[in-house]
């Protein structure tokens, strides 16, 4: 082998080197953007994160949101201050509607007027990412997703798969 050929052979083992680690930090970015929900723990059909998900919702949502998930009485009618009240989270609501980024984001910073309601939107529900950890949130989505129909779960999960896939 002349020493022409050494460093091609040296140049084609670099960039295949090169190729193959980017190939692997794509496949693995993928990988996790896929099984995201899971991973943080907001998987319903995890046992566990359902019934820690429990125990926070009992202590922060269940006074507004109802013991059952109910919501409050007539929901859907304004409260004389204006304002709404606080919707059900069972398979009636609207909540099962949003991806996961989006109940996780209201969750933690509540209604946030321009970016999960109009712009000036006066809300009673609280932000909670002074109470509660990151991991609290997921845990407590998790276990509002279980409470959903196995058809509704489906659903939510397509939905949140939609609003994930690059556009
Ligand atoms: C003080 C009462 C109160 C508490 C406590 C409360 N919420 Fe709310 N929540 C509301 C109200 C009121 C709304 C509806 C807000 C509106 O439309 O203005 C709401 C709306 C929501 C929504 C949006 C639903 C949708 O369909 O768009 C989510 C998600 C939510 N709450 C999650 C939670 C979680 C999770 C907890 C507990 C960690 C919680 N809330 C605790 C009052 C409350």
């Amino acid at each position: 082998m002349t020493q022409n050929t050494v460093s091609k052979v040296g140049t084609m083992v670099f960039w295949t080197l090169v190729l193959g680690a980017l190939v692997a930090v794509i496949a693995l970015v993928t990988h996790e953007s896929l099984k995201a929900g899971a991973a943080r723990g907001a998987d319903p059909g995890d046992p566990k994160r359902a019934q820690r998900g429990r125990a926070v919702y009992d202590t922060h949502c269940a006074v507004c949101h109802g013991a059952q998930l109910e919501g409050q009485a007539n929901w859907g009618t304004r409260l004389p201050n204006g304002r709404m009240p606080a919707p059900p989270h069972d398979a009636s609501g609207h909540t099962w509607h949003h991806p996961d980024a989006v109940l996780f984001g209201i969750t933690k910073h509540g209604l946030v007027p321009g970016k999960y309601a109009p712009p000036g939107y006066q809300s009673d529900m609280p932000a909670f990412g002074g109470t509660l950890s990151d991991d609290d949130i997921w845990a407590v989505l998790a276990y509002i997703k279980s409470r959903w129909p196995g058809e509704i779960q489906r659903r939510q999960l397509e939905i949140d798969r939609n609003a994930r896939a690059p556009r």
